[in-house]
């Protein structure tokens, strides 16, 4: 499967969403960073913005959660034009129930992991998830460093997955630019989140193909 990038508008200008988000319309999915104030320390956007988003957007919307009591706010987000909504496993008290539930809505379920948390414990459980987002950053912001020492967790979830035939995505978010896709891609993920490398790029466009093309070059 050639590699997705999916660019974040967190980094986008919020004053001019919907500008920035025809920018990105060669890119296959929109990443949208939903943060509570609690979950991690920073407050974005929520439910009403989203639907307008999904309204104006020429792409599917890739949601990550970063908020508190998931079980209860995900499936709310399904309901508000999400083609894909990722909640923390830190963050939900029963994570293949909500992922069942988000799938009855026609949604791509995905589970989330902030880098100290483990992959082992979810790995029998991966079927049940259409997404696996391995944090590369500590969630919250954007322009951070990537953490390498996260590509053995990649790697082991893409040897589980391999294993046992499953077809679960591997999503990384945090850090991904041109000089580390390459790596990422090659410890085995498949679907790549960017925020200040893409809005950063004096050409939007340019940038997604060449983040695509290393991506694919490195898999
Ligand atoms: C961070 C967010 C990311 C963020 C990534 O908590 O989940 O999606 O936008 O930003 P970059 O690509 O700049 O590291
Ligand atoms: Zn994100």
């Amino acid at each position: 499967m050639p590699a997705l990038i999916n660019p974040s508008i967190l980094s986008a200008d919020f004053a001019n969403l919907e500008r920035d988000l025809q920018a990105i319309a060669a890119a296959d999915y929109v990443h949208v960073d939903v943060m509570d104030n609690h979950f991690v320390p920073n407050l974005t956007l929520g439910l009403p913005v989203v639907q307008r988003i999904a309204e104006v957007s020429p792409l599917p919307l890739d949601v990550h959660l970063m908020i508190e009591d998931a079980d209860r706010c995900a499936p709310e987000y399904a309901a508000a034009g999400a083609a894909s909504v990722t909640f923390h496993a830190e963050a939900t008290q029963a994570p293949v129930r909500l992922a069942r539930e988000l799938r009855s809505r026609g949604v791509r379920a995905g589970i989330a992991l902030r880098p100290a948390s483990p992959v082992e414990p979810l790995l029998d459980l991966l079927p049940e998830f259409d997404m696996l987002l391995v944090m590369t950053v500590e969630p919250g912001f954007g322009g951070q460093s990537f953490i390498e020492g996260m590509l053995p967790k990649i790697r082991r979830a893409r040897a589980a997955l391999d294993a046992s035939g499953g077809h679960t995505w591997i999503q990384v978010d945090g850090g991904v630019a041109r000089d580390t896709i390459g790596r990422i891609a090659a410890a085995g993920a498949n679907v790549f989140v960017a925020g200040s490398a893409v809005y950063g790029a004096s050409d939007i466009a340019a940038e997604i193909a060449a983040l695509r093309d290393l991506a694919d070059a490195h898999a």
